[in-house]
């Protein structure tokens, strides 16, 4: 098959092309010819080695890439309710695997789109991140109808999967922040946003507006002041740190005398571990997006581009989601 590896930690070119032997599924497996792959920030840390003193994440040579959309290929032993050539988005058990032209995943993380009517580019974009946002309303954030949401880095790719999701669950209001040079990009954006503002002017461009929920991908300083940002009883969700700033850290006594609630959501740790969560968020994901509450920038670049696809994530010249085709 054709892939890309993660040859050894570094800069984007790193990446490169390589013929490796097809996988076949194991037991409770199934494999799966790719037509797309989404990139993702965390792809481009695997490739930076951010992680690399974490136990059991990816070491080189590794194949980067965490969601693919494909057909079903093979069904390995003990595999039920798939059939071969079946349409299917899946998130990655291991992280990596999705720069491939054929991708080995436990069924439990492989998500049917039959019946839907989503491109593979838009459904890899958004429906495993959907899913995601998903667990993380309901499971951690415990959203409740009626309550208001904001999400920081409002258009990113996990970020955009949140408004769809946080409607479908009844939240009342829903406000992105972004960085002044995506607020003509948010502007045109479909995404099912009351309001996105410029997060250097938080709390200002709020008008005292307090939230039930305020997501936080991005980390940093923008995180310390989503503090002032949450209402009695709030809960501030760290899904991420776009920002960079790993240095950062919330004041425990603030969180005290505000009564708010923070706390923290990483796939690769939640999902492993609430597995019967995953089917039911990825059926609201799969409506979500059919329903248009999920619609954004996708570009879509060829397999062979993928050092130009890193290289775009790092200098930040993307307004939606990157995808690479087989
Ligand atoms: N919890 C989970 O399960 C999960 C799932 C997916 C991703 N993540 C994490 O979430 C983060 C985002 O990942 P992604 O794949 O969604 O990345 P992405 O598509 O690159 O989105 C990152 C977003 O953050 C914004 N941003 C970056 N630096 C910022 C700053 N200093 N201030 C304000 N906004 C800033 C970017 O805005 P610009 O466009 O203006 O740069 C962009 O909108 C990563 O840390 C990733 O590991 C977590």
């Amino acid at each position: 098959m054709k892939a890309i590896h993660v040859t050894r930690f570094g800069d984007p070119s790193v990446l490169e092309a390589v013929d490796l032997p097809d996988p076949r599924p194991g037991p409770g497996q199934l494999t799966i010819d790719v037509t797309h792959a989404a990139v993702g920030l965390i792809d481009v840390y695997f490739r930076q080695g951010l992680f690399k003193d974490h136990e059991g994440l990816p070491r080189p040579p590794f194949v980067p890439g965490l969601e693919v959309a494909g057909t079903v290929r093979a069904l390995g032993e003990g595999v039920t309710g798939f059939a071969v050539g079946e349409r299917v988005v899946t998130l990655s058990a291991t992280g990596t695997g999705g720069y491939a032209s054929v991708l080995v995943s436990d069924q439990a993380y492989v998500v049917s789109t039959e019946g839907y009517d989503i491109d593979p580019a838009l459904a890899v974009a958004m429906v495993p991140n959907a899913a995601m946002a998903h667990m993380a309303l309901t499971g951690v954030a415990r959203l409740a109808p009626g309550e208001s949401v904001l999400v920081h880095g409002a258009l990113g790719g996990f970020a955009s999967a949140v408004p769809g999701v946080a409607r479908q669950l009844g939240a009342s209001r829903v406000v992105g922040s972004v960085r002044a040079g995506k607020l003509g990009v948010a502007a045109a954006s479909r995404l099912p946003y009351d309001t996105i503002v410029d997060s250097a002017e938080l709390p200002e461009a709020l008008d005292g507006q307090l939230f039930d929920v305020v997501i936080d991908p991005v980390g940093g300083a923008l995180r310390t002041r989503s503090l002032d940002l949450l209402a009695p009883s709030g809960r501030l969700l760290l899904v991420g740190n776009a920002s960079g700033d790993w240095d950062s850290v919330i004041d425990s006594n603030r969180v005290w005398v505000s009564s708010v609630t923070v706390s923290g959501f990483s796939a690769g740790v939640y999902v492993p571990n609430h597995l019967d969560e995953l089917r039911p968020a990825a059926e609201a994901a799969l409506r979500a997006v059919s329903d248009g509450l999920a619609h954004t920038e996708v570009d879509v670049l060829p397999l062979a581009d993928a050092v130009t696809a890193h290289e775009r994530m790092e200098n930040r010249s993307v307004d939606g989601r990157i995808v690479l085709a087989l």
